[in-house]
C-alpha cells in the first residue's frame, strides 16, 4: 500500500492516477483545504475515487493523533508526502499558516513513517530553498544557497528533519525540489493558471519586472514519472534531495506567448518595475543528479505542455472557441 497526502491537490492528484493505473493500491489523505477552488479539488477526487484501489480521508495533518489512528493498522510501504501550503507570496500574508503546514504536519508524518517502519519516504521540496543565487544551473550540493522566503524555509527545514531522521533511524529519505509544475489540474494560483483567468474574465494581468524573469516550468507528466524512478528505485541510498526540474529556463514572456496563442486571444498586460518579496529573477535546475540517480529526462517543452494545458483548461470552464 502506499500513502500519498495532499492527494486532492495538483501533484498529488496525478502521482495518484498514475499508481492507480498501475494497478497499486493508494490510500489518499487531505485536509481540502480552502486555499484555492474546493470545485476543482473535488473534480481531482471524483476521478481518483472511479479507481477501486483508491481510499480516501479527509484528515487535518497537523493532528498527529487523528492521523496516526487512521494510518496505525495499514501496512503502508512507501509515504509520498505533498501535502503542503505552496507559494512564496501566501507564506509573507501569513507566515505562521505556511509554517504550521509545512513543518508541524510534516514532522507528524515522518513521525509516523518512523514509528510504522515504512520502507521509503518520499516528500516534496521545492526549488525555493535556493534563495537568490547568482549561480546557474541550481545544484543539489551547492550549500552557499539558502531560501529567502518563508515558504522556501519551511522546505529547507523539511530537508533537514528528514537527513536527520535518515541518519538516526535508517530510514530512506527522498527530497524532491521541484521547479514550477504546470499542467492540466493545475493550481489556480500559479501564473499560468491565474493568468488564463484573468483573460476568461477580461481581466488585465499584472507582469513583475518588466516581464523579465525566467522559469524553469516542468511539465506534471514529466514530474510525475520522476517521482514514480525514486519509488522504483533499489539500492542503498538512505538520504537523498533531488532537483526534478526541466533543465531549460523559459522566458516568462514566452509562457505568455503560447497561452494567447492556444487561448486564441490577447492579453491586457500591466507591466511593473517592481518583483514581490521572496520571488527570484530566475530558477535553473541542474539536472545532473536525477539523470544519473534515476535516469530521468524530462521530455516536454514549454509550448507542447502549455497547448494542453489550454486544451483542458477550455474543456473545465467549457469554453467553445
Ligand atoms: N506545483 C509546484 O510548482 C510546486 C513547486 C515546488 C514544490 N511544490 C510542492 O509540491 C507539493 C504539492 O504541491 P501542489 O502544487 O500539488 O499543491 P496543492 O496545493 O495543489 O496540493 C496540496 C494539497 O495538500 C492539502 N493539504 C494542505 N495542508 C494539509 C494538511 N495540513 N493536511 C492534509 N492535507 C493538506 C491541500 O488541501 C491540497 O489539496 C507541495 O508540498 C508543494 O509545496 C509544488
Amino acid at each position: 500500500m502506499n500513502l500519498i497526502t495532499g492527494c486532492a491537490g495538483f501533484i498529488g492528484f496525478h502521482l495518484a492516477k498514475k499508481l492507480l493505473i498501475k494497478k497499486k493500491t493508494v490510500i489518499g489523505i487531505d485536509s481540502l483545504d480552502s486555499y484555492y477552488s474546493k470545485d476543482l479539488k473535488f473534480t481531482r477526487l471524483r476521478i481518483l475515487k472511479k479507481f477501486k484501489n483508491f481510499h480516501f480521508k479527509k484528515i487535518d495533518l497537523k493532528n498527529f493523533k487523528l492521523t496516526y489512528n487512521f494510518i496505525k493498522k495499514k501496512n503502508i510501504n512507501c509515504i509520498f508526502h505533498l501535502a503542503a501550503q505552496p507559494g512564496v507570496r501566501v507564506s509573507h500574508k501569513n507566515p505562521i499558516n505556511t509554517l504550521n503546514q509545512n513543518i508541524i504536519s510534516f514532522i507528524n508524518v515522518i513521525e509516523i513513517a518512523r514509528i510504522k517502519n515504512v520502507k521509503k519516504f518520499i516528500y516534496a521540496s521545492s526549488s525555493s530553498v535556493y534563495g537568490e543565487t547568482k549561480v546557474y544551473p541550481f545544484t543539489e550540493n551547492d550549500n552557499k544557497n539558502t531560501p529567502i522566503s518563508v515558504y522556501g524555509a519551511s522546505k529547507f527545514c523539511n530537508e533537514i528533519l528528514a537527513k536527520s531522521y535518515s541518519k538516526n533511524f535508517k530510514m530512506k529519505c527522498f527530497g524532491l525540489r521541484f521547479f514550477t509544475v504546470y499542467g492540466p489540474y493545475g493550481r489556480p494560483d500559479m501564473a499560468y493558471y491565474n493568468f488564463l483567468d484573468s483573460l476568461r474574465n477580461n481581466k488585465p494581468i499584472k507582469v513583475f519586472n518588466r516581464g523579465i524573469m525566467k522559469r524553469d516550468f516542468t511539465y506534471i507528466d514529466d514530474v510525475i514519472n520522476g517521482i514514480i524512478e525514486v519509488y522504483n528505485l533499489k539500492g542503498k541510498n538512505k538520504y537523498e534531495v533531488l532537483n526534478i526540474g526541466k533543465g531549460k529556463p523559459d522566458n516568462l514572456m514566452d509562457m505568455i506567448n503560447q497561452l494567447q496563442k492556444y487561448y486564441k486571444k490577447k492579453f491586457k498586460i500591466k507591466y511593473t518595475n517592481t518583483i514581490p518579496n521572496g520571488d527570484i529573477k530566475k530558477t535553473f535546475s541542474n539536472t545532473q543528479k536525477a539523470k544519473k540517480l534515476i535516469n530521468w529526462y524530462p521530455k516536454t517543452n514549454l509550448a507542447e505542455g502549455i497547448k494542453n494545458f489550454v486544451q483542458w483548461y477550455k474543456i473545465y470552464y467549457g469554453i467553445k472557441r
